[in-house]
């Protein structure tokens, strides 16, 4: 049983021991543990909530849904996916079981600060250029309650974090997007408005 990461920068070990983590009882009901993807030397970590039923599935973070959403908006920002490493704020999926159906639930604080160890340990390991969190689970976790997507989201920030100092950005979640309706197409431009910003922060000129 693990319950912390271990002492090491080396996202494979990292990856190894959150697959054994039971820090808090989201384990029991997920599929696995869904760790962060992308380089090593990434400029830029982005931060989702958690894993969804596609991901809790295949084991990797955005790869349903609103993944192929970011992937589009971060190619249209100038962001490639070899310069970013995806990750979540809570590794295992959090679901109520409806008949056949999973539907998400938002984890709750204690699922947040029992994973923020890991989420820490990627910080560490990678040392991104810039922090991008996606929506408010999120921005909860590397700020507490100083920050706010709707307020703070779109401007570069260099600051203290529960991760570390760093620069950050916050913007919404790409879920937000997918639930947007008849407002969809001008979120997702605000979007990649937001990320543009950021692709400005970590592109060599
Ligand atoms: N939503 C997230 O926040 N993360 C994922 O990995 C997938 C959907």
């Amino acid at each position: 049983m693990v319950a912390a990461p271990p002492d090491t920068t080396d996202l494979r070990e990292l990856a190894s021991a959150a697959e054994r983590c039971r820090a808090c009882d989201l384990y029991a009901n997920a599929t696995q543990t869904v760790f962060g993807d992308g380089p090593a030397d990434a400029r830029v970590l982005l931060v989702g909530e958690q894993p969804g039923d596609v991901e809790d599935q295949r084991g990797e973070p955005f790869v349903g849904p609103a993944g192929k959403l970011l992937d589009k908006a971060l190619a249209d920002a100038g962001i490639t996916r070899d310069q970013a490493y995806l990750t979540n704020a809570v590794k295992h999926f959090s679901f109520a079981a409806r008949g056949k159906r999973r539907i998400h639930e938002t984890p709750r604080a204690r699922h947040v600060t029992a994973c923020r160890p890991w989420l820490m340990a990627e910080v560490a390991s990678i040392r991104p250029r810039l922090i991008i969190c996606l929506g408010a689970i999120a921005t909860s976790s590397v700020f507490g309650s100083d920050v706010r997507v709707l307020r703070d989201r779109g401007a570069l920030m260099e600051r203290d974090s529960n991760v570390g100092r760093s620069t950050f950005l916050v913007t919404v979640h790409p879920s937000a997007i997918l639930r947007a309706g008849e407002r969809r197409a001008a979120e997702y431009d605000a979007f990649v408005k937001d990320l543009s910003i950021a692709a400005s922060a970590v592109t060599e000129r």
